[in-house]
């Protein structure tokens, strides 16, 4: 990710901003679209679960020059997602919805280069959660395998029908 990238998505996303709603709303019947099987992974009620990622995604977009700081933020939400059921290959089908999202949503579109820019920053951020993720799946079957329940990370919301999912 460049500085110019950089740019491109904290640009493009102030003008996003105002359509945020319908970006998150579009995010997740795009996520669904691409892949019904996630649709039983979340809460029936979406407004809550969209006010929350569009919270989280600016949090990225404000702290993204400052790398060290949203690599630990990066990090505790992977380890958070492994107890959701999500998985690291799941990662660029919720790269791909977004862009949709912010393609379609976003006043005024996308450029190519603000479009090739999210791109960017979605493949940094990646980079970050998927080794994360996979750390953690391993910190919680090794947890596991000696009989004790894993320790959560902070901030996991683990509900009924999660725990369902996981046989737990
Ligand atoms: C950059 C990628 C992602 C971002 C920014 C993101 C953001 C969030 C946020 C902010 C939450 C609220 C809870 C928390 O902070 O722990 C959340 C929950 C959740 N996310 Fe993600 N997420 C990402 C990737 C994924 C992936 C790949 C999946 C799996 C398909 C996924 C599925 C879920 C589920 C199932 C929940 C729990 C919903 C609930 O039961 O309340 N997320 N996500």
């Amino acid at each position: 990710m460049t500085p110019d990238d950089i740019q491109h998505v904290t640009r493009s996303f102030a003008r996003a901003f105002a359509a945020k709603r319908d970006i998150a709303q579009r995010f997740y019947d795009s996520l669904f679209a691409r892949a019904p099987h996630l649709r039983a992974i979340f809460p029936e009620e979406m407004g809550l679960q969209q006010e929350k990622l569009n919270g989280t995604l600016a949090t990225l977009v404000r702290e993204m020059h400052r790398a060290p700081i949203l690599g630990e933020t990066l990090d505790a939400l992977a380890r958070r997602h492994v107890y959701y059921e999500a998985l690291p290959e799941h990662l660029p089908l919720i790269g791909d919805a977004l862009v949709d999202a912010l393609v379609a949503e976003t006043p005024g579109g996308l450029s190519r280069a603000e479009e090739a820019a999210w791109r960017a920053a979605f493949a940094w951020i990646s980079g970050i959660m998927a080794p994360a993720m996979a750390d953690e799946f391993e910190r919680r079957e090794a947890a596991r395998s000696a009989g004790v329940a894993p320790t959560l990370p902070p901030g996991a919301i683990v509900r009924d029908r999660q725990r369902a999912a996981r046989g737990s």
